[in-house]
């Protein structure tokens, strides 16, 4: 069977499709790269906001039409909030929930498993998104996710470090490790993030190992000791959802703006040219132009390489959605536009810092219409393009940092790629 799969929203829901796909391809199915290929098509879909429930939608009426006769399922998130919703759009085979997503090789047809193939799926191995946990057992107001994937379970570290190993081998050069709260990983187990992360620095080769978004409460001083190893990329996404600390109470963060400041100072201390990024919500219930304009203040302060801005979006069963005070639309759009101005500010100051330098870049991809246009990452998150006659697909190379265009950075290979493979 062919079957395609797709992903919205977050790293997590983008980590379980890659397992799906690997799962598929161990059952002896062909992973297919366009859905009009396809016999089977899946999509692993997002309800974080409402905007996420729209998207979610129009994917699945996009697979529909772009391939009438395949079978499709839908997954996630919004499968699990929504089953009625996504019922009423017509034309979908299966809608599984959350807690049965990971069955669906079994679920759908009872496939034996065969001899796993040799190439174990088509994307770009460079770099493989990991879960290490589900579950959340924090009570955000706003936060719909902790209701559709419930409480936290982290994965036995034994079966990641050997997942690690298995796409090191298929020639993974950089592994993002991910969870809806992973710094919750291991409480149930016995264990803890730090632990789970030294592990995997010590018992597998794999050349870079990158954590996913991570509570500014878990950023403890024996996991910053771990960046003395510099596999471990300096970049740490800490969403700071608010920079007033009225709202952050309302929210439901366990933290004031000063403790976040001082966390970020101790992470910078340890871990020089470290990349910090963030989520920012706008328009939180009650949250006046005065607690804006500080959270723009505070975030500004706080020098972000970049900023995820989301425009506050009120879910059904969370405590936010009953608060008094909801911010109109137009003022949230409002809001939505300042920070996000603010936002390639931020990026562009914490670009142009690095101009001049030599970073190592990963490179990931050429560009579709220019097969010599490559684009990859450095550890601390900079993506990089380059112009390269040669294949640099899944290499790390030196690169000079040479120019900032409207955002985009733009550097030179150092040497001749012959040279460093040798
Ligand atoms: N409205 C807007 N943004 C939200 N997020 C989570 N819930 C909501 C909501 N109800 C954002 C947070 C979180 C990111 C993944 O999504 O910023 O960090």
């Amino acid at each position: 069977m062919k079957v395609y799969l797709d992903s919205l929203g977050c790293k997590l829901n983008r980590s379980e499709i890659e397992a799906l796909g690997r799962a598929f391809v161990q059952a002896g199915h062909q992973w297919v790269q366009s859905c009009e290929d396809a016999d089977l098509c899946i999509v692993n879909t997002c309800t974080v906001t409402q905007a996420a429930d729209h998207k979610s939608r129009k994917v699945i009426r996009r697979l529909r039409r772009a391939n009438p006769t395949a079978r499709l399922i839908v997954t996630g998130c919004y499968a699990e909030m929504c089953p009625q919703e996504i019922k009423a759009i017509g034309g979908v085979d299966l809608i599984v929930g959350n807690k049965d997503k990971e069955r669906l090789v079994e679920l759908v047809g009872g496939v034996k498993r065969q001899t796993p193939s040799v190439k174990p799926w088509p994307r770009s191995h460079t770099r493989a998104f990991v879960k290490i946990q589900d579950g959340c057992n924090n009570r955000c107001t706003y936060c719909i996710i902790s209701l559709a994937r419930g409480r936290e379970r982290s994965r036995p570290p034994q079966e990641i470090l050997a997942e690690i190993e298995a796409l090191v081998a298929a020639g993974c050069k950089e592994v993002v490790l991910t969870g809806v709260h992973i710094g919750g990983y291991g409480r149930d187990l016995g264990t803890s993030l730090s632990r789970l992360v030294e592990d995997i620095l010590t018992q597998t080769t794999v050349p870079r190992l990158r954590l996913s978004s991570i509570e500014p409460w878990d950023l403890r001083p024996a996991l910053l000791r771990l960046w003395e190893n510099p596999r471990l990329c300096r970049h740490l996404h800490l969403p700071l959802q608010s920079g007033c600390d009225a709202t952050l109470q309302r929210m439901g963060r366990r933290y004031t703006t000063s403790q976040y400041a001082d966390l970020v100072a101790m992470a910078r201390r340890s871990i020089p040219d470290l990349a910090i990024t963030t989520d920012i919500i706008v328009g939180f219930p009650g949250e006046t132009s005065k607690e804006f304009a500080q959270s723009l203040s505070f975030v500004t302060e706080m020098e972000f390489a970049r900023l995820h801005v989301f425009k506050y979006s009120a879910r059904p069963g969370t405590p936010a959605a009953e608060m008094p005070h909801q911010v109109p639309f137009a003022e949230k759009k409002r809001r939505s536009k300042a920070m996000l101005k603010l936002a390639r500010e931020c990026s562009q100051r914490f670009h142009h810092r690095f101009l001049g330098r030599e970073m190592d870049v990963l490179w990931e991809s050429r560009r579709k219409d220019d097969q010599h246009t490559w684009s990859g990452l450095t550890d601390n998150y900079i993506r990089v393009t380059t112009r390269n006659e040669h294949n640099l697909a899944n290499t790390i190379t030196p690169t000079r940092l040479t120019d900032l265009v409207e955002g985009e950075m733009y550097g030179e290979v150092e040497k001749e790629i012959e040279e460093l493979r040798k």
